[in-house]
C-alpha cells in the first residue's frame, strides 16, 4: 500500500516539549507572570511567534513588533542553549525502533514540525536519515492547526492525504492532522487529543501491523 508515516518532532519522536515549556515559562516569569499546564498544552506544535502572542495575551501585555521579535529571540536563545546539549538518551522510548522497522519495510516517512529548530534536533540526535522528506517550520508559512506542514509532507512523498497518519502529541497538531483529511495516533495522555483514532503513550506502544490496521 501507498501509505505514509509523518512524525510531528518535539514531544513525540524526542523529548523537547519540556525545554519549550522551561523556556517559555521562564520568559513569562521575566515579564511578571505565569501560565498553567492546561495553557502549556495549548502552545505544543503551534510556531514561535503565534506561542509568543499567545503568552503576551495570558499575560495582559501588549507588545509592539520589534519587542516581540526580540522575546521571541531571547526564548530561542535560551531554548537553543538547552538543546544544542541533547543526546540520543532524549530520543523518546520506541521512536528508534519503528523508524528502523518503517525504513525496513520500505514505508515512507516524513517529519512535520513546527520548528525552525528540527536540523539541529535532528543533528543532535541522530535521527535525520529516517526521513524521506522533511518539513518543518522554515519551510511553511501557516502555523497548526493549519494543514501546511502535513500537506505539503504528502506531497513531497507523492502519498495520498488520506493514506498518511500522523503521529502527534499536540491539539494544534491533531487538528492540523484532521483539517489535511489524514489518519492520526495521539501520543500522550488519553483523553487530551480528542480526533486521534488511537492515543498511545509512546512509540514503544506501536506495530507496522497495527499503524495499518488502522486502514481496515
Ligand atoms: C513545536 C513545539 C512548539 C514550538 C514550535 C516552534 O511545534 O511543539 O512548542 O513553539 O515547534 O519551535 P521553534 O523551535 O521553531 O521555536
Ligand atoms: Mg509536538
Amino acid at each position: 500500500k501507498n501509505m505514509a508515516c509523518i512524525f510531528d518532532l518535539d514531544g513525540v519522536l524526542v523529548d523537547t516539549a519540556v525545554y519549550h515549556y522551561k523556556a517559555w515559562k521562564q520568559l513569562a516569569n521575566s515579564l511578571g507572570f505565569d501560565f498553567t499546564h492546561a495553557q502549556n498544552e495549548q502552545l505544543k506544535g503551534v510556531n514561535r511567534m503565534c506561542s509568543l502572542d499567545m503568552i503576551l495575551k495570558w499575560g495582559n501585555l501588549d507588545k509592539s513588533e520589534s519587542e516581540r521579535e526580540e522575546l521571541a529571540s531571547l526564548k530561542n536563545s535560551w531554548y537553543v542553549a538547552m538543546i544544542s546539549k541533547m543526546t540520543i538518551a532524549e530520543v523518546l522510548p520506541g521512536s528508534l525502533k519503528l523508524l528502523q522497522d518503517l525504513k525496513e519495510q520500505g514505508v515512507k516517512t516524513a517529519l512535520g514540525s513546527a520548528s525552525k529548530n528540527s536540523a539541529l534536533i535532528l543533528e543532535r540526535t541522530g535521527l535525520v536519515d529516517f526521513f524521506d522528506a522533511i518539513v518543518d517550520g522554515n519551510a511553511v508559512t501557516s502555523s497548526k492547526p493549519d494543514p501546511e506542514v502535513f500537506v505539503k509532507g504528502a506531497e513531497l512523498l507523492k502519498v495520498a492525504n488520506k493514506d498518511c497518519v500522523v503521529f502527534e502529541d499536540a491539539i494544534a497538531g491533531v487538528q492540523a492532522a484532521i483539517a489535511a483529511g489524514m489518519k492520526i495516533i495521539g501520543v500522550g495522555e488519553t483523553g487530551n487529543l480528542p480526533g486521534a483514532q488511537l492515543v498511545i503513550k509512546d512509540l514503544s506502544a506501536i506495530t507496522i501491523e497495527e499503524i495499518l490496521s488502522l486502514y481496515n
